[in-house]
């Protein structure tokens, strides 16, 4: 573990590094991972590795705050602390109760499985648009082709964001998320300048939806109301920020990571074709073996015991989902991609107050798009070898060579 460093991005270039999270848990299931050159703010942290642990913490929001915690200005949910009253406090998913359950409920009935039926429909029309403009190539590029294309179109429908402005949202995000060409915690130019122009998109189309609101996400937070007052500028433009980034960057890979274990294990892409009925488990599965959002920060509000280690009021603690989710204990053979894998209480969603709201969106579209690929693709095969995403904090594929057969 000497030489282990979390925060060196090139560990993550070539995927998630499970390998080193396997010994971490065998070993040390509670580290303290010292501050090493690349570690933004010179400060160790604490890497939970162990399911039982991960679950333990990410359900106690009191001792693990997703905001703060004592002794510092800045919080969240990075590694890297991000400024208080900015973004950690001010985005939902960096947000301590009672505030955060009040915004979290004015959020809940857009995003519940029954509303989402109302959209199913016009998802699937996309879908086929998305696959037949594929197969037409013959040979794509999967993941900029196909995985991004269906949760951008639908979190740009369930928002109110034109659709002919999604791809340049896709490429703003991107572009402040991506970690191609610089260390964690840094900004360059470009990330900058990306952030910038998707802050005055965000601030026009909520002045928009000021006027003119519409059956939307923005309309509903433009005009909502906790205890009486409106919700901040700010609050309303991260939660835009939040939601194009969780909406896009997320399923996408978990739609293109789980493809990709399918060509490895040829034998499920048969069998779901024999047996739709499988559907619902190998997408469960799918989430587990991507783990997209590999981990999330908490900060100690207090002093706590943790898998025998002293954690100190303060301390930044990170729980690691992508190991809980290979954790043997919980899920026998954890190495296999099992699209049968009964129980599967994998957390690549979290787990606790934060639980992902996207979820059932985010499961919606998975079922959506690989309904439609399996009715129209016999086979899929890679031409070229994949290209991951250089990230700690999302594990994903860049591009994916693919060449599709039709049936
Ligand atoms: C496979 C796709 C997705 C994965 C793996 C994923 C993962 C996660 C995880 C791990 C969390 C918990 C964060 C924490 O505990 O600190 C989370 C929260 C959240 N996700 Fe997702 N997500 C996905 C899709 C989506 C989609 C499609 C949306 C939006 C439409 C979305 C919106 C959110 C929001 C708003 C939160 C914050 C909830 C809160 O703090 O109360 N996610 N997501």
């Amino acid at each position: 573990m000497d030489d282990l460093d979390l925060t060196d991005l090139d560990r993550f270039a070539h995927g998630f590094p499970y390998e080193v999270f396997d010994e971490l848990r065998r070993e040390a299931p509670v580290w303290w991972h010292p501050a090493t050159e690349h570690t933004p703010g010179g400060e160790g942290f604490w890497v939970i590795s162990r399911y039982t642990d991960v679950v333990a913490a990410a359900s106690d929001a009191t001792t693990f705050s997703s905001e703060g915690g004592p002794g510092r200005t800045g919080g969240g949910t990075l590694i890297e602390d991000l400024p208080g009253g900015f973004a950690a406090g001010v985005l939902l998913n960096m947000m301590d109760a009672p505030r955060h359950q009040h915004f979290r409920r004015l959020l809940t009935p857009s995003l519940t499985p029954r509303t989402l039926q109302t959209i199913e429909e016009d998802l699937r029309r996309r879908a086929e648009r998305i696959v037949d403009a594929a197969l037409a190539k013959g040979e794509c590029d999967f993941l900029t082709d196909v995985a991004a294309e269906l949760p951008l179109q639908a979190v740009a429908q369930l928002l109110g964001v034109p659709q002919e402005d999604r791809h340049q949202l896709l490429l703003w995000a991107d572009a402040t998320l991506d970690h191609e060409d610089r260390a964690l915690g840094e900004s360059t130019e470009r990330t900058q300048q990306a952030a910038a122009e998707m802050f005055a998109y965000g601030t026009a189309l909520l002045e928009r939806k000021r006027t003119d609101p519409a059956d939307d996400l923005l309309s509903l937070a433009a005009h909502a109301r906790i205890d009486g007052a409106p919700l901040s500028d700010l609050e309303e433009q991260m939660l835009f920020n939040l939601l194009i980034a969780a909406g896009s960057e997320t399923t996408r890979n978990a739609i293109a990571v789980g493809v990709h274990a399918m060509i490895d294990n040829p034998h499920t892409w048969e069998r779901l074709q024999g047996n739709r009925q499988q559907l619902p488990t190998a997408i469960e599965e799918m989430l587990r073996w991507s783990s997209p959002t590999p981990y999330n920060r908490r900060t100690a509000t207090r002093d706590i015991t943790l898998g025998g280690q002293q954690i100190r009021a303060g301390d930044k603690v990170t729980l690691w989902w992508a190991s809980a989710n290979r954790d043997d204990e919980t899920f026998p053979g954890a190495y296999r991609f099992d699209i049968t894998r009964t129980p599967n209480p994998h957390l690549a969603f979290g787990r606790g107050g934060h639980f992902c709201l996207g979820a059932a969106l985010a499961r919606m579209e998975m079922r959506v798009v690989l309904d439609t690929l399996l009715d129209r693709v016999d086979s899929l095969e890679l031409t070229a070898p994949i290209e991951h995403t250089r990230s700690n904090k999302h594990t994903g594929i860049r591009h994916m060579p693919i060449h599709l057969t039709p049936r």
